[in-house]
């Protein structure tokens, strides 16, 4: 009898978890490993079995993997094919695994997620990650919807509709407090864990911002934290950051809002006065920005 596949999916999540500190960078990678007994017992059994929908349970498995790099590694920005490529990993390793190889085909395995990873972090940080076994998290909070009006000095009874909240977090605290409220609201976010339709999975590199159509957006310690990343860190992903918050400005109504934190002085500095306002506050520490079109 096949087996149901959340069953399924929870066994890939907990053996991407126990491997979740290793650092694919350490040179010994192979002594670091988590191969669970119980893991490779259950793929070859899946695999004889061969009623598996493999392609659905590599898709869950890059998400899965994609949602710990994140964890580790807020900046990482996957684009194209990037995923497809992580996925046909997981594929790979699948069709390769047997009962002789399993070992040596994990080990492979870790090291093709290693070489995918490469291609995120500069050069300087993987020669210096060489040597640690395990990686340390950075922290990427999701902050509470009191927290996040008072940063952004948002006022809910007075927000312009719809609404778009850019980086609302996997749990889309915001968006349910607004929803709660009565608001036309949606969130986007590379990691969603709601499923009532609040939210919607998607890079906002990948969303499509339509112009003139939002009446409020909102980007908590998300877009411009990325933006402010990438202009010290990224220098040819610069363009794709300008030319995204052009196109978020854009899309917002006439009288609309763009309510963001950290700003980005340098670059509202730049925008045309006749038609955008801008006023930034410092809240809780944070620099705030209250973007408004005028026309
Ligand atoms: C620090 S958290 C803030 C979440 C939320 N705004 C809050 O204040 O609770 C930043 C969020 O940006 C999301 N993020 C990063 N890059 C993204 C991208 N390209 N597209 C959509 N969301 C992204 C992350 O997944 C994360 O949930």
């Amino acid at each position: 009898m096949p087996v149901n596949m959340d069953c399924l999916q929870n066994i890939i999540a907990g053996q991407i978890k126990n491997n979740f500190n290793l650092n694919l960078f350490f040179n010994n990678i192979e002594e670091e490993i988590n191969i669970g007994n119980e893991f490779i017992v259950f793929l070859l059994g899946i695999k004889s079995e061969g009623q598996t929908d493999i392609s659905k349970l590599a898709d869950f498995a890059a998400d899965t993997a994609l949602a710990s790099f994140y964890q580790i590694n807020q900046y990482i920005q996957i684009a194209g094919s990037d995923k497809d490529n992580l996925k046909n990993i997981y594929i790979d390793t699948f069709n390769r695994i047997n009962d002789k190889n399993s070992h040596d085909t994990m080990i492979n395995h870790h090291m093709q997620l290693s070489a995918w990873l490469s291609r995120f972090y500069p050069e300087s940080f993987i020669r210096a990650l060489r040597f640690n076994k395990k990686i340390g998290n950075v922290i990427n909070n999701e902050y509470s919807p009191e927290f996040q009006e008072k940063v952004l000095g948002i006022d809910a009874a007075e927000l312009m509709e719809p609404i778009l909240d850019m980086g609302c977090g996997k749990n889309a605290n915001l968006v349910t407090r607004l929803k709660e409220s009565g608001k036309n609201i949606i969130g986007i976010d590379r990691v969603i864990s709601v499923n009532d339709g609040s939210a919607k999975k998607i890079s906002w590199f990948d969303f499509n911002f339509e112009k003139s159509h939002w009446g409020t957006i909102v980007a908590n310690m998300s877009f411009t934290n990325h933006m402010i990343y990438s202009m010290a860190n990224e220098k040819d992903r610069i363009y794709d950051y300008l030319i995204l918050y052009k196109k978020i400005i854009e899309s917002l109504k006439p009288g609309g809002r763009f309510f963001y934190a950290p700003s980005v002085q340098s670059v509202e500095e730049r925008l045309d006065d006749h038609v955008y306002d801008v006023e930034r506050e410092i809240m809780s520490g944070i620099n705030a920005t209250k973007l408004t079109r005028i026309c």
